[in-house]
């Protein structure tokens, strides 16, 4: 098949979710040492959303799912593979994808879950399109969601001011205008840098134990301001390679949609790439960073301000623990 013959693959519906509970900085300083202005300053966040204690990972996936299915005009029934990206799952195992498989009713379809932490979603969007223009599934839904707050430390000020919970979904299949949707994407990951950014214990590495929970090992780990600058260069380095690939200049892009960790990294790859930040989209002010969660949520938020026309080029950019990055080309069906 030449290129102008390979049937898109595009974005068929998009839902999100965000927990009620609202935990804003106010609250946070009377909780750690920290304050409104060095969390706003140091990171752009002003609050974050905080799931129920009886709310899990994939309940916040299925809410995302039934509206992406509801805005794509298909029944779950029309699924044909799940994947979840995440990396706080209902449980160890099984993958959080088969609870949703489950809540959705869709016996026998298959699911799993992707592990690439804040780069899963974009991992996910790459192998759902292949296995799509493979011909191998018709409609596969791809969810990012995380509940953090299960795994953030609230006595350390250095990351729990930081995560949020919440879910984003999309319906990817078939389309019908060649040239449009899902371009391409770009992987890469580096392994030998995890310990900047981990979760120490609770797998086979260091099993959980009374030692493992008095130390604080079933909690994010991170330095980061070494994560910060591993950040800017890589997703600098994996938006340039997408957009290259597909001869297309970074003026071409109408919205870039970075993973939300940090107003000033996001900053920097504005000035990197020379796109100014009236075309980045940002909501990590509401969302605080909720990893595989933080891009589709983006997405759904400008996809519903009606932002994203036909025509348009976007560009997702992520970077996370691994480490992992990630970039996705789209042109809007
Ligand atoms: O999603 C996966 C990828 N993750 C990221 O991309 C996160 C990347 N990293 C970051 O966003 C930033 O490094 C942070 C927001 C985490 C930290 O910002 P920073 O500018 O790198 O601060 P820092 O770690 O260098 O700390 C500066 C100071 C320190 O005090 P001293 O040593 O200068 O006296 C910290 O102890 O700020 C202090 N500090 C705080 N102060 C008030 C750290 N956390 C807080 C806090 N409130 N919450």
């Amino acid at each position: 098949m030449s290129a102008s013959t390979v049937p898109p693959i595009i974005i068929k519906g998009i839902g999100s979710y965000a927990p009620q509970r609202i935990l804003t900085n106010e609250e946070l300083s009377h909780m750690v040492d920290t304050s409104d202005e060095w969390i706003r300053t140091r990171t752009g966040i002003r609050q974050r959303h905080i799931a129920r204690p009886d709310e899990t990972t994939s309940d916040m996936g299925v809410a995302a799912a039934r509206e992406a299915l509801a805005n794509a005009g298909l029944q779950a029934s029309d699924i044909d593979l799940i994947i979840v990206a995440t990396i706080t799952p209902d449980m160890p195992f099984p993958a959080t994808a088969c609870f949703v498989q489950a809540k959705l009713g869709l016996h026998n379809v298959p699911a799993f879950d992707m592990s690439a932490a804040c780069s899963g979603f974009l991992y996910a969007l790459d192998v759902a399109s292949n296995m799509i223009r493979a011909g191998a599934y018709r409609h596969i839904l791809v969810i990012g969601a995380e509940k953090l707050s299960s795994i953030t430390n609230w006595e350390d000020r250095t990351t729990c001011v930081l995560f949020g919970d919440g879910a984003g979904a999309v319906i990817l299949g078939k389309g019908e205008e060649p040239g449009t949707g899902i371009l391409g994407g770009s992987l890469g990951a580096d392994g030998e840098e995890y310990a900047i950014l981990h979760l120490p214990a609770g797998g086979s590495a260091k099993p959980a134990s009374i030692q493992t929970v008095e130390a604080g090992e079933h909690f994010i780990h991170m330095q980061g301001n070494s994560v910060f600058k591993i950040a800017v260069r890589a997703m600098e380095q994996s938006a340039k390679a997408v957009i290259e690939r597909h001869g297309l200049t970074p003026d071409k892009i109408r919205w870039v949609i970075p993973h939300q960790a940090n107003n000033r990294i996001i900053e920097a790859i504005s000035q990197r790439l020379d796109v100014g930040m009236d075309r980045f989209w940002v909501n990590l002010d509401n969302y605080g960073n909720t990893s595989s969660a933080s891009i589709p949520l983006a997405l759904a938020e400008a996809w519903k301000a009606g932002k994203i026309q036909k025509g348009d080029h976007l560009l997702f950019v992520s970077f996370g623990a691994g480490l992992t990055w990630a970039s996705t080309l789209i042109k809007w069906q």
